[in-house]
């Protein structure tokens, strides 16, 4: 798409829809996502195109008449869906800045979705894992979950989605309304009725997309912007960064540093359950969050020696005014830049694809509280702020984020998934660079960890290390943590971060070695 003239913004259009073809497992046009945008005169625009919970939403949803969370249901049937906001995004960001025609922009996807693409080893495994866990489902949901019926290909064989080729031209045809209306809505409602979903045709014709301002903070020299709720993910980097800057800087990946890091997260986790959600529902402390004096006042308590209690720890009181993701990073020759991250919420959704229409619903409706204090997949928790309410946005971690050097450049344009680990994944390749020196390429394979609050169970206080060879910390910073209370935790890996490093007038794309980020697609003969 650059090549053939268009900008960053055309391109990262063209990118999310071929995504949500050869990209099943996080690409989607049945999801929603978040879109940093910097424009060539230096100004820089959010646009949310979150998922809404359908007017027929309430907080108990999830809850059995005796009031507990009934397992899977915001997750596994048609209730986890939240009203896609992906197709009606792309068409606001390309409408205000792209450059090209739209039916262009989604040429390339439907031509992938027509012809196919050949299925490589990890998207193989990928599939195989997913068909595995969805067709293991309590009988209620596995009725409902028709994955395997779209996805039954194996390594070197070719994907054809011609359902989902049909979908994309009325698409490029008729713009949103090729998806908000008309053939591709009343195939989103007839699938909501197969399987008792709540979404209807007015819940799709009233989706809409809306620009946000950014927030911003400052860490050491540089600027720092991401992305404002309904993610919690901006105002928790610029907090995390916040804190930070009130102690020295620690040797890297030392237990005192795994600690200290460990410290602010219970702290951030803490705000963000009980004070953060859908800005147009809640009156979300966006300033007081991101303030530098309040960070100081949540700092000044953190014992460099000592770990606290996760018992101890609460929310905040700022000063009030009155699982499966994916994330690209585009730069174009006049420093336009996309920072994009988008999902389905776990790994390919819900699992139910709307048939005839050949997409993946997200299963986002997860994302909000089903109870106050019940944790969600990832382990949060959140209560009043993020209870389901008809027509809200589920709170996110996505942080799409530019960072800019001393003199106002841009230098970083970063992003990745992993449910809450995507702001402390992004705030360690913040850090990894300004504070340790390190090329982006460097910091985004380095090992990474990540702690949460509330834990599981308050005895123990766990902190997330990567398990896999080469992404381990070291011997001695396991046992300096484990010598002061924490457990380990081993995980394979922790997020996925794609990035685009600008160094003296020269971009270079970094993508993590974690996952397939810089793998080629081979297309179909
Ligand atoms: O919006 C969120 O924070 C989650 N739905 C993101 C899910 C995710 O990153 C899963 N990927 N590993």
């Amino acid at each position: 798409m650059l090549d053939e003239g268009g900008n960053a913004v055309d391109a990262a259009v063209a990118v999310h829809f071929a995504l949500a073809v050869c990209f099943p497992n996080a690409g989607n046009i049945g999801g929603g996502g978040f879109m940093l945008i910097h424009l060539p005169d230096g100004s820089i625009e959010a646009l949310d195109y979150r998922e809404t919970a359908p007017a027929g939403a309430s907080e108990k949803l999830f809850q059995a008449a005796d009031g507990r969370v009934v397992p899977g249901l915001s997750l596994h049937s048609h209730l986890a869906a939240g009203v896609p906001g992906s197709v009606r995004g792309l068409w606001e960001a390309h409408r205000r800045h792209g450059s090209r025609p739209w039916a262009e922009m989604l040429a390339p996807a439907i031509e992938l979705a027509e012809r196919g693409f050949e299925i490589d080893a990890w998207t193989a495994e990928s599939l195989e894992r997913a068909r595995k866990s969805f067709t293991g489902l309590p009988e209620a949901y596995r009725r409902v979950n028709n994955f395997a019926d779209y996805f039954t290909v194996g390594q070197g064989e070719v994907l054809r989605q011609p359902e989902l080729a049909e979908t994309l031209r009325r698409i490029a045809a008729e713009g949103p309304a090729g998806f908000y209306e008309g053939r591709t809505a009343r195939l989103i409602v007839e699938e909501m009725r197969r399987g008792g979903g709540l979404i209807t045709l007015d819940d799709l014709a009233g989706y809409e997309a809306r620009w946000r301002p950014p927030v911003e903070g400052r860490f050491r020299d540089r600027r720092v912007v991401s992305m404002p709720p309904p993610s919690s993910g901006g105002i928790a980097l610029i907090e995390m960064l916040n804190m930070l800057e009130h102690f020295p800087v620690q040797r890297w990946h030392s237990a005192s540093q795994v600690h200290l890091v460990a410290e602010i997260e219970k702290r951030v986790f803490a705000d963000r359950a009980a004070l953060m959600g859908d800005p147009d529902f809640y009156p979300v402390p966006v300033a007081g969050l991101i303030d530098e004096v309040y960070a100081a006042e949540r700092a000044a308590v953190i014992d460099l020696e000592r770990k606290s209690d996760p018992r101890s720890i609460g929310a905040g009181r700022p000063r009030r005014e009155s699982t499966e993701t994916t994330h690209f990073s585009v730069v174009d020759r006049n420093r336009m830049a996309v920072s994009n991250t988008t999902t389905l919420n776990a790994s390919y959704g819900s699992g139910i694809v709307v048939r005839g229409a050949g997409f993946l619903l997200n299963n986002e409706m997860d994302d909000f509280s089903a109870k106050p204090g019940v944790p969600n997949m990832f382990g949060v928790v959140g209560g009043e702020a993020n209870k389901v309410e008809a027509g809200k946005r589920m709170l996110s971690s996505m942080t799409p984020t530019f960072v800019f050097s001393r003199d106002g450049q841009l230098e970083m344009v970063l992003g990745s998934p992993g449910g809450p680990t995507i702001f402390t994944s992004v705030f360690q390749v913040i850090i990894n660079v300004v504070d340790y020196g390190m090329s982006l390429e460097e910091a985004v394979a380095a090992p990474r960890f990540h702690h949460q609050w509330p834990p599981p169970n308050p005895e123990r206080d766990p902190i997330r290390c990567e398990s896999r060879a080469g992404l381990r910390l070291m011997p001695s910073t396991l046992a300096g943590l484990r010598r002061m209370g924490y457990a380990i935790e081993e995980v394979e890996e922790i997020g996925d971060v794609q990035a685009v490093g600008i160094r003296r007038g020269r971009a270079l794309a970094v993508s993590d070695p974690r996952r397939a980020g810089a793998l080629r697609l081979a297309a179909a003969p």
